[in-house]
């Protein structure tokens, strides 16, 4: 489904991601663990065309997204549509403000299918707040809604593009404790249903129960990866050994 080949990226002297190789199959979740500045939202914002790689291959069922060799200049109409391969989820939330969930949810589809019918993107909206909880929050502006609520109403609007592939920048990690189930519950959902996801979280256990597939980053690069089992209960790299340590404490 998804192929990324020795993927680039520097700020500047900074490089940030070094070579970044792996592949995943349709209807599987991908898990990124890492430390802090190892390169994973820039790793997810890559994939979804919010930064341009500086060299590297993204290929997606067997269509060439990004090729660093090509050098071509893409236009803002052509990422757009690239974009449109992933749905990402921030961590921030980052609703719009001023538009109720559901609103939230429909304008994406709303301002992209201009010849669709009203009605029925009102209620495609409708049946994905109902699946992440929220048919009752509806009509609410995100600042009435938890942050949980929030974060439900963000995975609604990302799926209402139906994306191939659906992305996550550490989902819970702004949330109290306390909400953070009710959004971990929503991606296990989603993963029953075989959504095509990478998660970047670092809710450990969470990886280990809901991933096919654990990629740990350090410092720009894929230091080990495997199953969960592999990676998370018998880590052979002594950088992913060290990472465990201090997460799990
Ligand atoms: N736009 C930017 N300009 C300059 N440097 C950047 C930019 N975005 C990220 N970086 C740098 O790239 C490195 C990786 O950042 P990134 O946000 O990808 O890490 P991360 O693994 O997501 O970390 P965290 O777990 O804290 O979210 C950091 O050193 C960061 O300072
Ligand atoms: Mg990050």
């Amino acid at each position: 489904m998804l192929k990324v080949d020795k993927l680039c990226k520097s700020f500047g002297q900074t490089q940030v991601l070094r070579e970044v190789s792996f592949s995943m199959e349709k209807g599987s979740c991908l898990a990124i663990i890492g430390s802090s500045g190892s390169g994973k939202t820039t790793l997810l914002r890559c994939l979804n065309f919010l930064e341009q790689p500086d060299s590297g291959t993204i290929t997606l069922a067997g269509d060439t997204l990004f090729d660093g060799a090509l050098r071509q200049k893409t236009t803002e109409k052509e990422t757009r549509k690239k974009r449109l391969h992933f749905g990402l989820v921030f961590q921030n939330f980052n609703l719009f403000p001023q538009y109720t969930a559901l609103q939230n949810v429909t304008l994406a589809p709303t301002l992209l299918e201009k010849g669709r019918d009203k009605n029925e993107i009102c209620e495609m909206g409708m049946r994905l707040l109902k699946q992440v909880g929220l048919e009752n929050r509806m009509d609410n502006y995100p600042h009435q809604l938890s942050g949980g609520q929030q974060q439900r109403v963000a995975i609604a609007r990302a799926l209402a593009l139906e994306p191939d592939i659906l992305c996550f920048d550490e989902p819970t990690s702004a949330l109290d404790p306390e909400l953070t189930g009710e959004v971990l519950k929503v991606i296990r959902s989603l993963r029953q249903q075989n959504m095509t996801m990478i998660v970047v979280t670092h809710e450990i256990r969470f990886a280990r129960e809901v991933a096919d597939y654990v990629i740990f980053m350090d410092d720009g690069v894929i230091v080990e990866e495997g199953t969960p089992q592999q990676v998370i209960d018998a880590p052979r790299q002594e950088r992913t050994v060290r990472f465990l340590e201090r997460y799990m404490e």
